[in-house]
C-alpha cells in the first residue's frame, strides 16, 4: 500500500534583501520605456551581491523552513536539492546542507542534487515523492530545496533575471497532494540555453529558440496530461475548465500570459476536433492550423490572450506575484508560484482546489502535474499554517532595498571576475540582510567556502 495523501506539507521562499527597478533598469540600458515593465511584465529584479551563492541560498531557505516549522533536523530522511548554480564540478550543495544536519548526528540523508536547467526543484520533487511511496521509505520526511541566482550577461536577457531560494516538506497526509497517475513530460535535445563555460556564471541564450522550445514543450506536456487524466476521469475531456488554477514556470510572467492563452488554444483545437468548440465564428480559420506552426503567430496569440483574459486574471495571476517582484528564480520559479497563490487568495476558499502546474528547464526538460488542495476538514489547520507560515512574504518583498541600475551592473562584473578568485573575502556590507540569512565569510586558497548567520531570526 502506498502512504495515502503524499505531498507538500510545509513551504517556505527566501529571496535576497536587494533589487533593482524595472522601469529604472529599462532607463539605464538606454531602451524604450515599458519594454521591461509591460513588454516581459516585470518590476523588480532580485540579485545576489557577493556575499551570496547557491550554497548560502540552500542554507538560509532550509535553516528558516525548519526553524519556522520547529522540525528538528532527524526527522528528516531524504533532502534533494534541485539547482543549475553550479559552484563545484564534484561536490554537492546537498553535502554543504549536511552542515544542518550532522550536528544532531544525522547524517542518514538520502538524495543529492540534481540538475537541468530550471526544471532540477521538479525532478528533486518528484524523487521526494518517489521514495515516500517506495519500500525504501523509513517513516521520517523528505526535504525539497530549489534555488539559482540566475544572472544574465549584459544584453537583452539581463532583465529577466532573478534569485531565490525554495523549500518544502514533503511528506503523507499533506495538505496540498500530488495527484497519482496523471504526469505528464516532454524531454528532448535543445540549445536554447546551456552554460558550456565554466568560467563564467552567465548562459549562453537563443531567446526566441527558449521561447519556442518552451512553448511547444507546454503543448506536449498538456496534450499528455489531459489524455492520462481523461482516462482516470472515465473518458470525460480534460481541459482547462477542470483547473481552479494553473502555475507556470516563469522566465518573465508575459510569456507565462501567453502560456495560458495557448492552453486555450489547444482546447480551442481539440475542442474542434471533437465538435464541440463553442461556434467562435472568428476563431474557425484556426482550427486547423498545425500546433508547431503557431508558435509566434501574432494573431491566434492575440485572439486567445482576449479570449482567455478573465480566466488568466482569476487562475494563474495570483500566481505571478513573486515573479513579478523578485524575477525568474530559475528552479524555485514554479513554486514561487505557488507560494504566491497560497497567499493571495483567502484561505477558505482553497480546499478541493485542482492546480495545474508546467515545470520548464531549457535544454530540455519539462513536465506537467497537478495539485489537489485536500478539502479533508482533519487537514484544515494543516493548510492554515502553511499559509499563515507565509505570511512574511509580502511584507519581506517591500523590506527589500532598491539599488540602482549602475551599482547592480558594477555587482555583476564584480561577482563575474572574481567567480575563481582565491583566496577571496566578500566586501559587500550585511546590514542590509534579513534576520536568519547566510552569508559567504571567505573562500579559502584551497577553494573551501565558510559561511556565517545573520541573527534573530524569529
Ligand atoms: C525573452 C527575450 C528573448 C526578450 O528579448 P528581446 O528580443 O530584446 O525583447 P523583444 O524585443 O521581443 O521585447 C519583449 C516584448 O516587449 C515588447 N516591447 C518592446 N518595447 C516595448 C515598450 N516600449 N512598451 C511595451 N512593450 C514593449 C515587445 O513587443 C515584446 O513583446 P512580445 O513578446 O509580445 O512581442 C530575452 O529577454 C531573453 O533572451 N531572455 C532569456 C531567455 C528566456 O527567458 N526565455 C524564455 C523561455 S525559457
Amino acid at each position: 500500500m502506498w502512504p495515502k495523501d503524499v505531498g507538500i506539507r510545509a513551504m517556505e521562499v527566501y529571496f535576497p534583501a536587494q533589487y533593482v527597478d524595472q522601469a529604472e533598469l529599462e532607463q539605464f540600458d538606454g531602451v524604450s520605456a515599458g519594454k521591461y515593465t509591460v513588454g516581459l511584465g516585470q518590476s523588480r529584479m532580485g540579485f545576489c551581491n557577493d556575499r551570496e551563492d547557491v550554497n548560502s541560498l540552500c542554507l538560509t531557505v532550509v535553516h528558516r523552513l525548519l526553524d519556522r516549522y520547529s522540525i528538528k533536523p532527524t526527522e528528516i530522511g531524504r533532502l534533494e536539492v534541485g539547482t543549475e548554480t553550479i559552484i563545484d564540478k564534484s561536490k554537492s550543495v546537498k553535502s554543504c546542507l549536511m552542515q544542518l544536519f550532522e550536528p544532531s548526528g544525522n547524517t542518514d540523508l538520502e538524495g543529492i542534487d540534481v540538475t537541468n536547467a530550471c526544471y532540477g526543484g521538479t525532478a528533486a520533487l518528484f524523487n521526494a515523492v518517489s521514495w515516500v511511496e517506495s519500500s525504501a521509505w523509513d517513516g521520517r520526511l523528505a526535504l525539497v530545496v530549489a534555488a539559482d541566482n540566475a544572472v544574465y550577461a549584459s544584453g537583452s536577457a539581463r532583465p529577466t533575471g532573478g534569485a531565490g531560494a525554495i523549500a518544502m516538506i514533503v511528506g503523507p497526509d499533506a495538505p496540498l497532494v500530488l495527484d497519482r497517475g496523471v504526469r505528464a513530460s516532454c524531454m528532448r535535445h535543445a540549445y536554447d540555453f546551456y552554460k558550456p563555460d565554466l568560467r563564467s556564471e552567465y548562459p549562453t541564450v537563443d531567446g526566441k529558440l527558449s521561447i519556442q522550445c518552451y512553448l511547444s514543450s507546454l503543448d506536449t506536456c498538456y496534450q499528455r496530461y489531459c489524455d492520462k487524466a481523461k482516462v482516470k476521469r472515465a473518458n470525460h475531456d480534460v481541459s482547462l475548465q477542470d483547473f481552479d488554477a494553473v502555475l507556470f514556470h516563469s522566465p518573465y510572467c508575459k510569456l507565462v500570459q501567453k502560456s495560458f492563452a495557448r492552453l486555450a488554444f489547444v482546447d480551442f483545437v481539440n475542442s474542434s476536433k471533437n465538435k464541440t468548440a463553442v461556434n467562435h465564428v472568428d476563431l474557425q480559420k484556426f482550427a486547423s492550423i498545425a500546433l508547431e506552426d503557431t508558435y509566434f503567430n501574432r494573431d491566434i496569440e492575440k485572439a486567445f490572450m482576449d479570449l482567455s483574459k478573465e480566466d488568466f486574471e482569476k487562475k494563474t495571476k495570483p500566481s505571478l506575484f513573486i515573479a513579478n517582484q523578485v524575477g525568474n528564480m530559475y528552479t524555485p520559479s514554479v513554486y514561487s508560484g505557488l507560494v504566491s497563490l497560497l497567499i493571495n487568495k483567502p484561505v477558505e476558499s482553497l480546499a478541493g482546489n485542482k492546480v495545474g502546474v508546467f515545470s520548464y528547464g531549457s535544454g530540455l526538460a519539462s513536465s506537467m502535474y497537478s495539485i489537489t488542495v485536500s478539502k479533508d476538514a482533519s487537514k484544515d489547520s494543516d493548510l492554515r499554517k502553511l499559509v499563515t507560515n507565509l505570511s512574511y512574504v509580502k511584507a519581506q518583498l517591500e523590506a527589500r532595498h532598491k539599488v540602482h541600475p549602475e551599482e547592480y551592473t558594477s555587482i555583476l562584473a564584480s561577482r563575474e571576475k572574481n567567480l575563481h578568485t582565491v583566496p577571496f573575502e566578500p566586501q559587500s556590507s550585511i546590514d542590509n540582510m534579513f534576520p536568519g540569512t547566510y552569508y559567504l565569510v571567505k573562500v579559502d586558497d584551497l577553494f573551501r567556502r565558510t559561511y556565517e548567520r545573520t541573527p534573530n531570526f524569529k
